[in-house]
């Protein structure tokens, strides 16, 4: 499991390289994403600045295409990174949506997907956001109660429709990740308990606007190990040989996200091991299986670029001290090493930087708060003031959760494809902070 202050050493920066094949670096031009050296996009846009590579986007997508096979769909989970230009990318590569509301329903189809290549995730869907999705035809909308089911019901009905559903199980299975991210356990708000399941499903078939179509399942995020994914799938597994031995019709088993990938030293999730969890497990059952995959297609595809502001070198009561390299990127911007002590790999831009003898620091954000941190006890070498850094891994769960807190605009964001590159976002400006806000005229 990821951890800001983990056990073992650290990779190096050439381990760091050697392990994400879009990012090289040169001697002249430093640190280099697919054919574009990073320091050109910091120039242009300043800093900070999300990147993100298409050509990575592209093979990541091919390579867990190649281990499904073409019989399992991927519905891509668009909370990992909703910007157009990639919806546009993974859904031109053959992808459909998984969202989670009504506004990320909303955006894949503004990037050209076709609703019924989307599935509506998610405990609390409004009324709206399903009479929108219903309306508009959406593939399948995955239930996580009893209570959401009847919900579904009504509002197909008030539209004279049929809502094409499947129920989420609970399978109650420790994902064995971080607890901020495990999603199948009893415990945890999602889904049905999985003994409940066939009774509601048989419920759900006796009602005029519902069509129960399959199940689907999702046991949390970040997950390298396979045996949680094998455990949940066969609980599916035997719960729709039951369904279908009391005369359900089971047609899709949608299998969730979920799929981890290595930040510092954690086992990657592999393709094709996957690929084979579900043939063992649900592959027997003449099933049209789909995935939700979010953060191991996009997360290794994004950087954030960042710039020294100073370092400061604190004076302890022994006379020793931490020393300190303060970012102009905060938590503002990459929450996740503040909310789930997530790793991510820091590599300097210019290659001299990189090579220089490396010393311990912290790397923390200007944002009041002691969580603003990037990095503890972390091997990086004198970095001067403007010296810019990477953070590695960035393009999932990295743009999409950033704020505005301490008034800090969001961040400029690039697109970077073979040796082109553009701006897919400029940076917020400081009136747009405000721009929407009145002041009552009263006060
Ligand atoms: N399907 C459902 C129903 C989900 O809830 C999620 C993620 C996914 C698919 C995609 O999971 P992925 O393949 O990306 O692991 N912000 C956290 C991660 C939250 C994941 C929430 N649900 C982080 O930065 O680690």
């Amino acid at each position: 499991m990821d951890a800001i202050t983990p056990i073992g050493p650290d990779p190096d920066f050439a381990e760091l390289l050697a392990a994400r094949p879009g990012l090289s670096l040169h001697a002249q031009d430093g640190l280099v994403l697919e054919d574009v050296p990073l320091s050109a996009i910091a120039d242009a846009l300043g800093t900070p600045c999300w990147v993100i590579s298409a050509g990575t986007l592209r093979a990541r997508y091919a390579r867990l295409r190649a281990a499904l096979g073409d019989d399992v769909a991927i519905h891509y989970a668009v909370k990992a990174n909703d910007h157009l230009a990639v919806l546009r990318i993974l859904g031109a590569e053959g992808a459909g949506a998984d969202v989670v509301s009504g506004g990320e329903f909303a955006r894949a189809r503004q990037a050209g997907m076709a609703p019924g290549a989307c599935v509506f995730s998610g405990v609390g869907k409004t009324r709206e956001e399903l009479e929108t999705a219903i309306a508009a035809g959406i593939g399948q909308i995955n239930v996580e109660s009893a209570e959401e089911l009847a919900r579904i019901d009504a509002v197909a009905a008030a539209l004279g429709l049929v809502a094409r559903i499947a129920l989420r199980v609970n399978p109650d299975v420790d994902a064995g990740t971080h607890a901020k991210i495990t999603t199948g356990l009893a415990e945890n708000k999602f889904g049905i308990a999985w003994q409940q399941a066939a009774g509601l499903y048989a419920h759900a078939a006796g009602l005029a606007s519902l069509r129960p179509v399959g199940l689907a399942v999702h046991i949390g995020s970040q997950i390298g190990r396979m045996a949680p994914f094998r455990d949940a799938f066969a609980r599916v597994a035997g719960l729709v040989r039951g369904l279908r031995a009391a005369g359900q019709s089971v047609d899709v088993v949608d299998c969730g996200g979920g799929l981890g990938i290595t930040y510092r030293d954690e086992t990657e999730a592999d393709p094709a091991a996957f690929a084979g969890a579900l043939r063992a497990t649900l592959g027997d059952l003449g099933l049209h299986l789909a995935i939700e995959p979010g953060r191991w297609l996009v997360a290794p595809a994004g950087l954030l670029l960042t710039s020294v502001v100073l370092v400061k070198q604190a004076t302890g009561p022994d006379g020793l001290g931490q020393r300190f390299v303060v970012l102009d990127a905060a938590m503002n911007d990459l929450v996740r090493p503040a909310m789930y002590d997530a790793w991510h790999g820091i590599v300097p831009l210019s290659a001299s930087d990189a090579v220089g003898p490396c010393s311990l620091a912290d790397v923390v954000g200007p944002v009041c708060e002691s969580s603003d941190t990037f990095a503890r006890s972390r091997a990086l070498p004198a970095l001067a003031p403007d010296a810019r850094v990477a953070i590695l891994d960035a393009g999932a769960y990295g743009s999409v959760m950033s704020s505005t807190y301490n008034a800090r605009p969001l961040a400029a964001q690039a697109l970077v494809d073979g040796a082109r590159w553009t701006v897919i976002r400029p940076r917020q400006s400081i009136e747009a902070l405000w721009a929407t806000e009145s002041v009552p005229n009263w006060i």
